[in-house]
């Protein structure tokens, strides 16, 4: 993989050497008091965020540092960006420093695009969420958190509710969970749903309660306020009513489905506090395996191995 800027560049064999690689971090990795692998010494790994991130930059700092590599955490604010820098300066600069992979956030859709395809940089470019677009790790983990709860995750039923227009979680969910076999059906209220989603690899509905019996997982979506023109939204009281899980819905899910959220949560609009910390919530550990896709993208991108392979088998 040269750049991994969208869920619907990868094949299905791709997406599941990416999810085997990750398994065997996690196996080479969890519960060691030595959490490194020396796999990465030598390279450079450059954050490169220009939106705010708690999850995202922390995961990928972590999965960076864990294989060996050297990493630069950039953020606009504080940055000569605040100066009036562009993309194309930053990128510039960042490559004479001799990054070898760049992680980029922007609040502008194809901005990771720009980046790949412009020839300023010879590194590889990890698309770390770009505006409405795409978030493809966020998918993969989350493909990766659903597989090891449900197993081979062809054929099962994954609802996804909340707000699809202004984020890019659901788009590349979609597009990978289709790609793995999965049956997806997306919730939403019609006014937070996209232009073309009907072109989408799923089924669209707007009655999150017929949707939920049968599914094997369910994934809230943040309500992205900050993006939101109050014309789109509805009232937060009757988003909740029509779209949000509480007790009551997640009584509808049978008894061995999850329930996924990508965080930052809106505790008591999208989903209640009880259902976010209750024992079949995987949210919690949908942040601990970010580390592990996060190191086997990484991984697979600069080793080169492409095998799934880590060359550690013999560490176990
Ligand atoms: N899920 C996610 O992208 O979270 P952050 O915005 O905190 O990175």
């Amino acid at each position: 993989i040269r750049h991994l800027l969208s869920s619907s560049d990868l094949t299905r064999e791709q997406a599941t050497t990416i999810l085997d690689t990750a398994e065997e971090m996690a196996r080479l990795t969890e519960g060691r008091s030595v959490k490194k692998l020396p796999t990465l010494r030598g390279r450079t790994v450059v954050n490169l965020f220009f939106e705010d991130s708690t999850r995202t930059r922390t995961s990928f700092e972590l999965a960076a540092k864990r294989l060996s590599a050297d990493v630069i955490n950039f953020s606009a604010k504080g940055s000569s960006v605040s100066k009036g820098e562009s993309l194309k300066d930053t990128a510039l600069t960042l490559a004479a420093m001799g990054a070898d992979a760049v992680v980029v956030r922007h609040s502008a859709s194809g901005a990771p695009y720009r980046l790949a395809d412009s020839g300023w940089i010879d590194a590889n470019v990890l698309n770390a969420g770009d505006g409405t677009h795409e978030h493809p790790t966020q998918a993969l983990l989350d493909a990766f958190t659903m597989r090891h709860h449900l197993g081979d995750l062809d054929g099962r039923h994954i609802v996804i509710v909340g707000d699809v227009l202004h984020g890019r979680v659901a788009r590349s969910n979609v597009s990978l969970l289709a790609t793995l076999g999965a049956r997806v059906t997306v919730v939403a209220p019609p006014t937070l749903l996209p232009l073309g989603v009907e072109h989408w690899p799923c089924e669209v509905s707007y009655d999150l309660d017929a949707a939920l019996p049968g599914a094997s997982a369910v994934m809230m979506l943040r309500v992205q306020q900050e993006r939101m023109n109050a014309a789109f939204f509805p009232s937060a009281r009757e988003y909740s009513r029509r779209y949000g899980l509480d007790t009551q819905r997640f009584g509808r899910l049978s008894d061995d489905a999850i329930v996924l959220h990508p965080g930052p949560m809106n505790r008591g609009m999208e989903i209640t506090a009880e259902v976010a910390d209750s024992e079949r919530s995987v949210i919690v550990e949908q942040v601990t395996n970010g580390v592990y896709v996060r190191m086997a993208v990484l991984y697979l991108m600069l080793a080169g191995a492409g095998d799934g392979t880590t060359g550690q088998e013999g560490a176990a």
